[in-house]
C-alpha cells in the first residue's frame, strides 16, 4: 500500500544523513553554541541577505509556533488566523494553552488578506476584549495554496500600519518557494514578515526547523522562553547540520520542486479524469473531489487523508507527495486509477 498521506513518511535525504553522521566523532558544545549551529546560522543569514536575523533551531512545527507566539505576545493579546490555519485546527489548542486566544477568519483558499482581518480589528475595540496582535499565516497554506509577493507585502504593510506582528509558518516553505506560480524569495521573507520559520521536517530533514526573527526587538530573551517550554535541544546541532545542508546548493528548493512535480503528475491524472479540486492545486498537496464509490476504492488501496464529504455525492481526499516520492509510484497509481475509471 503506497503512502500519499503526508510529506514526512520517509526518514531523511541521503545528503542530510551523511552530514549528520559526519558529526559522529566530533565533540560539540551543545545547546546551540557549537560550530554547526554557528555555521548554519551564518549560511541562513547570507541567503536571507539579513545579517541581523536572530535564528533558533527547533525540533518541530507545533513547539516552534507555540514557543515563538507565546514569547511575542503579552497575556491579553491574541492571534489572528485563517479558520483552516494549523494553529487553529491541528495543534491541540497549543496556542490557547499558553493563554492566547486564536481569533479565526473564514477563508475559501486558506489565505488571509487585510480585508479579511479588518473586521476583527474593528470588533475588538477596547480592553474588555482580547487585543489582536499577531497575524499567523502559513506558506504553503493548509490547503496547499501559496502567497504571492504582492499579497505578502500588502499583508505586512497592513500589519505594520495596525501594529500587528506577521508570523509565517514555513513548515512547507520549500514547496511554496518552488511552486510554479511563486515569485517570493528568501530575502522577501526577511523583508515582509516579522518572524517565520524554514521547515525541515517536511523537506527531507530527519526533523527540525529554523526559526528566524527578522524583528529582533521581539526575540529578546527568547532562549529563556525556549528553555522553559522544553524547546532548547542539548544537541541543537542535529537540526543545524540538516538545515545547513538543505540551505546549500539549492537543495531546499530542489526538494520542494520535486514534491510539487510529483503532485503535478497526479494533478494531470485527476484533471484528465474530469475531477475537480477543493482548493487550487499549487504545491505538493492536492484536495480532490472524488465520486464516493471511487473515493472508497482509493481508500482501500492507498493511504491518503480523507478530508470529508464535499457534498452527498463527492468525497474530498488529500493526496500529498514528498521530496522522496518516486516517479514509479505515480505511474503505478496512474495504471490502477485508469482501471477504476474505465
Ligand atoms: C503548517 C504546519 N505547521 C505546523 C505543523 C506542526 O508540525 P509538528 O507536527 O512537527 O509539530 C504542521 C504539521 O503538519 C504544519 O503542516
Amino acid at each position: 500500500m503506497y503512502n500519499f498521506t503526508n510529506d514526512y513518511n520517509e526518514t531523511a535525504h541521503r545528503d542530510l544523513l551523511k552530514a549528520f553522521s559526519n558529526t559522529a566523532n566530533q565533540k560539540l558544545t551543545g545547546y546551540g553554541f557549537d560550530e554547526c549551529c554557528i555555521k548554519a546560522k551564518e549560511n541562513i543569514r547570507k541567503q536571507l541577505k539579513s545579517p541581523s536575523a536572530d535564528i533558533h533551531f527547533m525540533s518541530g512545527g507545533t513547539i516552534t509556533n507555540l514557543t515563538a507566539i507565546s514569547h511575542i505576545l503579552k497575556p491579553y493579546q491574541a492571534v489572528i488566523a485563517a479558520d483552516s490555519g494549523h494553529v487553529n485546527v491541528h495543534e491541540t489548542g497549543a496556542i490557547e494553552a499558553t493563554g492566547h486566544k486564536v481569533l479565526t477568519v473564514k477563508t475559501t483558499d486558506g489565505k488571509l488578506t487585510p480585508e479579511l482581518i479588518e473586521p476583527i480589528l474593528t470588533f475588538h475595540c477596547d480592553e474588555h476584549m482580547v487585543q489582536p496582535k499577531l497575524v499567523y499565516i502559513s506558506n504553503t497554506t493548509e490547503l496547499g495554496t501559496i502567497y504571492s509577493k504582492q499579497e505578502l507585502k500588502k499583508l505586512y504593510q497592513f500589519c505594520q500600519k495596525n501594529q500587528l506582528y506577521l508570523y509565517l509558518d514555513g513548515a512547507r516553505l520549500a514547496m511554496a518557494l518552488a511552486a510554479k506560480d511563486n515569485d517570493l524569495t528568501f530575502p522577501d521573507l526577511a523583508k515582509y514578515t516579522d518572524v517565520f520559520y524554514i521547515g525541515g521536517t517536511k523537506v527531507g530533514a530527519f526533523a527540525g526547523e529554523a526559526l528566524v526573527f527578522n524583528d529582533t526587538t521581539i526575540s529578546q530573551d527568547f532562549r529563556f522562553s525556549m528553555k522553559q517550554k522544553g524547546a532548547i535541544l542539548a544537541k541543537s546541532w542535529i537540526v543545524a547540520v540538516q538545515i545547513n545542508v538543505l540551505m546549500q546548493n539549492n537543495l531546499y528548493l530542489e526538494l520542494g520542486l520535486h514534491s510539487n512535480n510529483m503532485a503535478g503528475k497526479l494533478k494531470t491524472i485527476f484533471e484528465n479524469a474530469g475531477l475537480t479540486f477543493a482548493a487550487k492545486p499549487q504545491s505538493n498537496q492536492l484536495f480532490v473531489n472524488f465520486p464516493n464509490a471511487l473515493a472508497e476504492k482509493i481508500l482501500n488501496y492507498y493511504r491518503v487523508d480523507k478530508i470529508g464529504q464535499t457534498d452527498s455525492k463527492y468525497t474530498c481526499l488529500r493526496f500529498c507527495t514528498s521530496w522522496a516520492t518516486q516517479d514509479e509510484e505515480i505511474k503505478k497509481f496512474a495504471k490502477q486509477f485508469q482501471k477504476w475509471i474505465e
